[in-house]
């Protein structure tokens, strides 16, 4: 038995685009539990405009309910809140450190995401602003932001800042297109990323998740995927 650690999904019901109900969230844990699962960061989004504006505090309270209920339910997990930051010109504007996600809400890592099509210049200025803080970045599947896949030295520039890289399993197990599929593989083998997640919403999501750890072990080992699902998100768990 495995004790892997997921380290970001949108299993917190209700929250965001993920599990709409506290059954769809039984499923996911409950087959992740099967896949050799133990410890679960919840990581709703949070300081984007799409699905209102989730606080760490909102967050962590969520976690303590689901946490009861999973309890009752005979799940043997444990859930710590977190939350996927996405990247903005607003975050610029923050004076209340409150606001930002980090793992466990008691770590300097935070897990960052970006949907720009280009790299803006904000989006340095917000990973400037995060470092100057104290926090690591960790940035949520780069292999799926159209900004790496149409400059792919932006992962070299971005890893000499002391950016780190949270890859997705999806796209390892078949959920996106060749192209991303082909980066996932490459910036795995090269040991670009520091963790693997499932950033899993839903049920159906779960086949190319768990399909994907399977390619991950085949591609660079059990020891290597051990590194990125258990002794690295290891680190976040304090
Ligand atoms: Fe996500």
């Amino acid at each position: 038995m495995m004790n892997r650690i997921d380290v970001h999904n949108h299993f917190l019901p209700g929250m965001d685009d993920g599990c709409v109900g506290l059954d769809d969230s039984f499923a996911c844990i409950q087959a992740m539990v099967q896949h050799g699962y133990d410890r679960f960061f919840l990581t709703p989004h949070t300081g984007c405009t799409e699905y209102g504006d989730v606080t760490p505090q909102q967050t962590r309270r969520a976690v303590e309910v689901f946490q009861r209920e999973m309890d009752r339910r005979g799940v043997a997990a444990q859930f710590r809140p977190g939350g996927e930051l996405r990247l903005s010109p607003q975050l610029l504007r923050w004076d209340d450190m409150d606001r930002i996600p980090t793992y466990g809400l008691n770590t300097a890592y935070c897990l960052a995401d970006s949907w720009e099509p280009d790299w803006p210049h904000w989006a340095d200025e917000a990973i400037d602003f995060l470092q100057g803080r104290g926090l690591t970045v960790i940035l949520a599947h780069p292999e799926r932001m159209d900004a790496i896949r149409a400059n792919p030295a932006l992962i070299e520039t971005l890893a000499d800042r002391g950016v780190l890289f949270q890859g997705n399993l999806g796209p390892l197990g078949g959920s996106e297109p060749e192209p991303i599929r082909a980066l996932a593989e490459q910036f795995l083998t090269r040991g670009l990323y520091f963790m693997l997640g499932s950033d899993c919403h839903r049920p159906d999501h779960l086949p190319t998740r768990l399909a994907g750890l399977e390619r991950a072990v085949e591609l660079v080992g059990r020891t290597q995927v051990c590194t990125l699902t258990q002794t690295n998100p290891a680190k976040l768990w304090v």
